[in-house]
């Protein structure tokens, strides 16, 4: 298993993920995302994409603004139940609700955090973990906005044009990614718990009558894009069943999808029956109408909602973990990355066996353009020597190594080397 110093080690090394403001001594709870992480994450964001919305008849996509009308917050719940007066203790930093703990908590030095048994607690403070700004040039409390602590509730506001717009069979879902701002208490474990993050969230509707069977296929389909199209072992991926008094005020069911991460078993994702919560409550604040009138009948429902959340940060952080290795080559110590090749920043590094012999290095130009074309993600290397090249590209988990050399000027021929097995084969250009 890798630790997490190590994954945190190689993406600062290899331009994967940065501090955030690093430059001026860091923006706690943020991360700048390199050249070969933006690489990764866009295209673990690029196949959620494909596999919900392009590859179903079933979902359509929306991109609502970040900054809603305040009104959306308080439908919603956010604005109360993300006010809690808040602690952490300073020992095992887990967090609680001050009034849970001690119903007059201004003094909170005989309570003993019920996680670790330590006295140890940081201020009490009223937190509400929404980002607060102002719209417009008055600053008073009518300027108010926030950013979006979650991208859903940008579904449900276009749940009406949705329908009114694409006249979707029930049931239907709307899919939406993008950045969600939370201000977290205590951002932890790299990229994992952040105050800048981005979700990709499905709102799917569905007849209450037919909740449970759709929440099966749902879950089916998590796991199914989680194993199959990500490629994470599913002995790293677990189920857990939140009991009932732990769940969500809104929900009547919810599953976390867990991940063996470094720093142990934690939620990845998670999978709610939301009944018709949002909805509801969008009706109440908006005075619009929210039913839905089944085709071929006359039969009007408010539908309910299944939503698969997940946390593209999160995700990232599970593909790194699942394919960051230390083997060993020819008595040498490696760092491998072995992603899967849908996932991979280049797919192909293509370079000349020297540097300095024009002949080789013109060859390999041509050899570059052809794969690029054909690829798109295709990268050049050719700095130090070759196996400080290979090391590199092992790094950064290309999975194939292109290397033009002597022979190739005479039979049209290059080595080939597989990342994993370091194997090499010799494969004819338009082979490859
Ligand atoms: N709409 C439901 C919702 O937002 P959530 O459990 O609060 O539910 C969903 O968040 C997912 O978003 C989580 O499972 C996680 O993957 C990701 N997430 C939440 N808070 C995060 C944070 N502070 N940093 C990184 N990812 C986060």
């Amino acid at each position: 298993m890798a630790r997490l110093e190590d994954i945190v080690s190689l993406c600062k090394r290899r331009g994967f993920v940065w501090q955030g403001s690093e430059v001026y001594g860091g923006q706690a709870g943020t991360w700048d995302w390199g050249p070969l992480g933006v690489a990764l994450k866009r295209k673990v964001m690029g196949e959620w994409w494909k596999f919900w919305v392009e590859d179903r008849e079933d979902m359509y996509g929306v991109d609502a603004a970040i900054i809603m009308n305040p009104k959306t917050w308080v439908a919603s719940g956010h604005t109360k139940t993300f006010s809690d007066p808040l602690v952490e203790c300073k020992d095992c930093h887990n967090r609680f609700r001050a009034d849970k703990l001690k119903a007059d908590y201004s003094d909170l030095s005989d309570t003993k955090c019920p996680n670790c048994g330590k006295v140890d607690w940081t201020e009490v403070r009223a937190f509400n973990m929404m980002f607060e700004t102002h719209v417009g040039a008055v600053q008073d409390e009518t300027s108010v906005a926030y950013l979006r602590p979650e991208t859903a509730q940008g579904i449900f506001t276009n749940y009406r044009n949705v329908v009114d717009t694409m006249y979707p069979d029930l049931p239907f879902g709307l899919a939406q990614m993008g950045k969600a701002f939370r201000n977290e208490i205590s951002p932890r474990d790299f990229v994992f718990r952040s105050r800048e993050f981005e979700q990709m969230e499905i709102e799917y509707f569905v007849d209450p009558e037919t909740w449970e069977e759709n929440f099966e296929k749902l879950l089916k389909d998590c796991h199914e894009f989680l194993e199959g199209v990500i490629g994470l072992p599913a002995e790293m991926v677990h189920e857990l069943d939140v009991p009932k008094d732990e769940l969500a005020h809104y929900s009547k069911r919810t599953i976390d999808i867990e991940f063996d991460y470094p720093v142990g078993r934690e939620e990845l994702m998670g999978l709610a029956y939301r009944t018709d919560f949002d909805l509801s409550n969008v009706a109440r604040e908006s005075g619009k109408n929210m039913e839905y009138i089944m085709k071929g009948g006359d039969k009007r429902l408010v539908p309910h909602v299944i939503e698969p959340s997940f946390g593209v940060e999160r995700l990232v952080m599970a593909v790194l973990s699942a394919a960051y290795v230390e083997d060993e080559v020819n008595g040498e110590k490696r760092i491998v990355l072995k992603l899967p090749e849908n996932l991979a920043p280049y797919k192909y590094c293509v370079s000349p066996l020297l540097k300095n012999k024009p002949e080789l290095v013109a060859k390999a130009r041509e050899v570059y353009g052809v794969l690029r074309q054909k690829y798109g993600n295709v990268t050049w290397d050719d700095s130090g020597n070759i196996g400080k090249r290979y090391r590199k590209q092992d790094e950064i988990g290309t999975p194939k190594c292109v290397v033009v050399d002597f022979d190739t000027l005479e039979d049209g021929t290059v080595t080939v080397r597989n990342r994993d097995t370091t194997g090499q084969i010799r494969v004819k250009i338009e082979e490859i």
